[in-house]
């Protein structure tokens, strides 16, 4: 057995996590570090993005979410929100094949209306296709912020209370997991951010109020299905305690 294949092996000997999101950081310092336009950086990030994907099928990950595109960074110069638009376009028109083979769901969570029509159409006509699939749910998050997710999530429940459908005291945190865009996804186990800085950017900001963090040192384009594997292996070391105390969780069994 190849390194990885071990490695994924022993992930799948334990509890491998539900859901993992991950902030894909680094990719500009990837490519200035070598001399290079900070696209090429993106570009390579690319490869990392199927190279995680695929090993998040491997080891039966449910749930991938993958911090593509923030709201903020619509404010990066033009020429590099054209050629991250221009990437993820090519991502959705390269990777289809894979996506279906493999019974991807793919999904995307954000402000998808002001995305460019030409990232806009192909993406939706991946979503619809692939909606049926049974396997990893793979969310891009594009053009999201979790903080704008739940502006939305508060005015879409504010409109329920406005026409009597909803009394602000049933207002729970079900409701809110509900309102929000990940509503059909498990909660977050595990928020990977590559590249050294340790801040959640605003990237679900709601569903980690119980994830593991993991931060690594290696830039995204760097970061492939070791160094994802490897990730898993170390958050299976902890013992997430939920509050509890560790003998209650003991005697609870799980
Ligand atoms: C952060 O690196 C990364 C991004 C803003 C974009 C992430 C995009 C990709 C990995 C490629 C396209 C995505 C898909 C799904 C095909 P940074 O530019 O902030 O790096 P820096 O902090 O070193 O400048």
């Amino acid at each position: 057995m190849d390194e990885i294949a071990e490695l994924e092996s022993q992930v799948k000997q334990r509890d491998v996590p539900k859901h993992v999101g991950i902030i894909m950081d680094g990719n500009g310092r990837w490519a200035e570090s070598r001399g290079l336009n900070r696209l090429e950086g993106h570009r390579e990030g690319s490869n990392s993005v199927r190279e995680v994907t695929r090993s998040a099928r491997r080891m039966g990950l449910k749930a991938l979410t993958l911090y593509a595109f923030s709201s903020q960074n619509w404010s990066r110069p033009p020429e590099e929100v054209a050629g991250l638009m221009e990437l993820l376009r090519e991502y959705l028109t390269k990777e289809r094949d894979e996506i279906m083979q493999n019974g991807i769901r793919l999904n995307a969570i954000g402000e998808l209306e002001k995305l460019p029509k030409y990232v806009k159409e192909p993406l939706d006509a991946l979503r619809a296709e692939s909606a049926n699939n049974q396997g990893l749910v793979l969310t891009l998050a594009l053009s999201y912020g979790g903080r704008e997710e739940l502006v939305h999530g508060v005015q879409a429940l504010a409109e329920k209370v406005a026409r009597g459908e909803l009394k602000p005291a049933d207002i729970t945190e079900e409701s809110v997991t509900k309102a929000v865009w990940t509503h059909d996804l498990p909660a977050v186990d595990l928020v990977i951010r590559t590249s050294g800085e340790q801040r959640l950017s605003n990237f679900l900001l709601w569903q980690t109020a119980y994830s593991e963090f993991v931060f690594s040192p290696i830039a995204w384009p760097d970061f492939r299905a070791r160094e994802f594997a490897e990730a898993l292996l170390h958050f299976q070391t902890r013992e997430r305690r939920f509050g509890l105390t560790g003998a209650q969780l003991r005697r609870a069994g799980t």
